[in-house]
């Protein structure tokens, strides 16, 4: 049991010559698929015609939302939106059977999250509340009919579209037992940004909301809380919704499929910090300014240097698609001009402005040598360390040495005291989601410049700690690295992967 989120993240930290014995239960190894038995899903359009759209010009929309008219959400875009942020993109022979790769990264590639759509009805596809099956890329009947957002504690009309994205925890916690939360939060946050993406690339206006009702989202989506939940939801316009129908019947049983294995009992601490997550945002100011952190305060801010006008042209969708963990650097700096363009995908903001959450996770880079605190939205950075401490972190990331080899690392921060005193332990979930969503931008910036990207989230957290100069109660959440593919040599190939 744990009694506070900070506690929980200390908790599960970990240090060196304090991993062993960690095995993987082979027996048990938890199903990456949700599916309801004998309901049929209705097949979803593989080939709908995508908008043309940069990852820049979609962060430039969410940026702006609130000016441009929205577009209504339609079934092919939908069907677009699903499958670029978790759709099945690349399989390849594994212990005997198939591993199937997705659109999402994920920790250890064991892809806790689902996603729920409550469709308001128009385009074709009939009010109700759906679960998209990734395996087939279809949508499932749940319950028809619709409800009203004030019902789940979430602002906004009847009329739109809401994507709920939960979490089955035994999926992670099968192997990064108690610490799968951070994991669970960080997943959930790169399918989050990808279902952002597709509907800024869509012109639909979308927000993003992590403040509802867990107990009452959980119960409509029909999950049994003590094994999946609800862990953020996006709203996005759609004009021509049905008139309000009361939700119908959810499928008899519907609770068993959150089952992930057969023995899937989850660590206590992981159970207690869920629970204590759930509780509502509290009310106040949010988040400080970067400047005004503990780490930021007193450094010497100064404004990034303008970037060049020539946003690149990959197209978003085809990054989506291509997106993979790239772990083989070449050693090379970053081409000109790169640096600034993959930090300035960090700078469009997470929520609209004011938002209480916007800083609940601080950004920092390590690169020219020296480590950086940025404020992403401002496009301003402080130094907080000189040198060079790209090799140190790849010792600290549980020596994955192939990271000393990145051009670039971002790290992802939270000075977890001071978040839950001000948002309450729901920061903390806030914090992770926020790092994910601004991982996965990494990940697709790196795909559509030629470049690589991989999320890393093993660390021993106190050598982190020590390495960046974090104050007491600043802890690291995750990292990103960034570099220049190794092209020299035959090209590695796994037989049978496509
Ligand atoms: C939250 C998170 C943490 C991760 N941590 C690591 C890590 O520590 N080391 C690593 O090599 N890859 C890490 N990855 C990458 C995953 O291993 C990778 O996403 C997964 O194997 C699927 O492969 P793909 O990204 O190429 O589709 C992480 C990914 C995520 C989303």
């Amino acid at each position: 049991m744990v009694s506070s989120a900070t506690e929980y993240h200390n908790a599960v930290s970990y240090g060196r010559g304090r991993l062993s014995g960690l095995g993987l239960d082979w027996d048990n190894e938890p199903s990456t698929f949700k599916t309801y038995g004998d309901l049929p899903p209705l097949p979803l359009n593989r080939d709908a015609g995508l908008p043309q759209a940069t990852l820049w010009s979609a962060l430039g929309r969410s940026r702006a939302s609130r000016t441009h008219a929205s577009r209504t959400l339609d079934l092919d875009a939908l069907s677009a939106v699903l499958f670029h942020a978790a759709g099945l993109t690349r399989s390849c022979p594994h212990r005997g059977g198939m591993m199937f790769y997705r659109a999402c990264p994920s920790a250890g590639a064991l892809y806790p999250c689902e996603i729920y759509v409550q469709w308001p009805g128009g385009a074709g596809l009939g009010q109700g509340l759906y679960h998209y099956g990734v395996a087939g890329h279809g949508l499932t009947l749940l319950r028809p009919g619709n409800t009203t957002p004030a019902s789940l504690g979430l602002p906004g009309e009847a009329g739109e579209a809401l994507f709920f994205v939960s979490s089955i925890f035994f999926r992670s916690a099968w192997k990064y037992r108690a610490r799968a939360y951070r994991y669970l939060n960080l997943d959930t946050g790169h399918v989050v940004e990808g279902l952002a993406l597709g509907l800024a690339a869509h012109e639909v206006d979308a927000s993003v909301e992590l403040d509802f009702d867990d107990r009452a989202v959980n119960g409509f989506l029909g999950v049994d809380p003590a094994r999946e939940g609800c862990l953020a939801v996006l709203r996005a316009a759609c004009r021509d919704a049905d008139g309000l129908a009361e939700p119908g019947p959810l499928p008899a049983g519907a609770a068993a499929w959150s089952r992930a294995g057969g023995a899937d009992t989850l660590p206590a601490q992981l159970a207690s910090v869920h629970g204590l997550c759930m509780e509502r945002f509290r009310q106040g100011e949010g988040m400080p300014r970067p400047e005004a952190s503990h780490l930021g305060q007193g450094l010497n801010w100064q404004d990034l240097p303008p970037l060049p006008d020539t946003a690149p042209a990959t197209d978003l969708f085809r990054a989506m698609a291509l997106r993979r963990s790239r772990r083989a650097y070449s050693h090379d700096r970053l081409p000109d001009g790169a640096l600034g363009q993959v930090i300035e995908v960090l700078g469009a903001p997470l929520h609209p402005s004011g938002h209480p959450c916007e800083n609940a996770c601080l950004a920092g880079f390590l690169a020219l040598p020296g480590f950086f605190l940025l404020n992403r939205t401002a496009l301003r950075a402080a130094e907080v360390r000189d040198g060079n401490m790209g090799p140190a972190m790849a010792g600290i990331c549980l020596d994955q040495h192939w990271m000393r080899d990145a051009a670039l690392q971002v790290v992802f921060l939270a000075d977890l005291p001071a978040l839950e005193e001000t948002l309450g332990p729901r920061g903390y979930r806030a914090a992770l989601i926020g790092a994910g969503r601004l991982g996965h931008r990494l990940y697709l910036a790196a795909e559509s410049l030629g470049l690589g990207a991989c999320g890393v989230g093993a660390f021993y957290d106190g050598e982190a700690a020590d390495v960046l100069g974090l104050p007491p109660g600043v802890g690291m959440l995750y990292a990103v690295t960034v570099g220049v593919p190794r092209r020299a040599g035959p090209k590695k190939t796994l037989a049978g992967c496509r």
